[in-house]
């Protein structure tokens, strides 16, 4: 099953698993992609809404992965602890969103789960949460689809709370200029910077400096 470039990439990195949740699974591609992949033992591809759900269960009859993967109708993880989950995607929604269903499962920071995380919007509210609760940012990557760069991070528990400071929050680690797809993010994310900087501007806003700060580590970053 050919996916695109963006799930492509997110299951790049996915580790080798007992039982991985798909949360927001809609399609099911990425979840049925992991089963045949043969990297997760058993996956559960979820969905709050039933439509997505169906369409999920439609590819698992047609491809033939219905021993390995099952659906399920769940808001975020509710119902998940006490299932051996070792591995969670969440994909394709917004960062404050990924945030409050990692918040309402705490059993995923004692059970060691590895997050992978791809915010479309507000990625800096996730990183913030990431950083305050204990959670060590892995590895943080970016992939280009049609025009757009996404952002994907990586995630597990280990207690030790971190100051975030704007940058990490606004442009974490990405700082290989070469790769061409984190290049293209941090120039999406100057450009809103910018504009933000500018509306910070008129209003003589206490965000003015931070924004410069935030804007001049994209510029050495993308320099050096
Ligand atoms: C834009 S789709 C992303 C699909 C897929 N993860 C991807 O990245 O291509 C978002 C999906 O998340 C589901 N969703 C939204 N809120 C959710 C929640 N609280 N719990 C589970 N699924 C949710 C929606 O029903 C929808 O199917």
């Amino acid at each position: 099953m050919k996916l695109p470039p963006r799930l492509e990439y997110i299951l790049s990195l996915t580790e080798s698993s007992r039982h991985t949740v798909d949360v927001g699974s809609d399609h099911g591609k990425l979840a049925v992609a992991l089963a045949l992949s043969g990297k997760a033992e058993r996956v559960t591809a979820s969905d709050v809404n039933a439509g997505p759900l169906s369409k999920a269960e439609a590819l698992i009859e047609k491809l033939c992965v219905g021993d390995k993967v099952a659906t399920r109708l769940a808001d975020g993880l509710n119902g998940f602890e006490c299932e051996g989950v070792d591995q969670v995607i969440i994909a394709g929604m917004g960062g404050e969103l990924i945030r409050d269903i990692i918040a309402a499962a705490p059993w995923v920071k004692a059970d060691g789960v590895l997050l992978i995380l791809q915010p479309m919007t507000t990625a800096p509210e996730l990183r913030r949460y990431l950083f305050e609760e204990g959670f060590r940012i892995e590895r943080e990557g970016a992939v280009v689809e049609g025009r757009r760069p996404y952002e994907v991070i990586t995630a597990r528990y280990d207690g030790v709370v971190r100051e975030c400071a704007p940058e990490d929050a606004e442009i974490g680690g990405f700082l290989d200029k070469d790769d061409s797809a984190v290049r293209a993010l941090l120039l999406k994310k100057r450009t809103a910077l910018k504009k933000r900087l500018i509306g910070a501007e008129k209003e003589n806003s206490g965000e003015t400096l931070t924004l410069k700060r935030v804007i001049a580590e994209i510029d050495r970053r993308l320099e050096e």
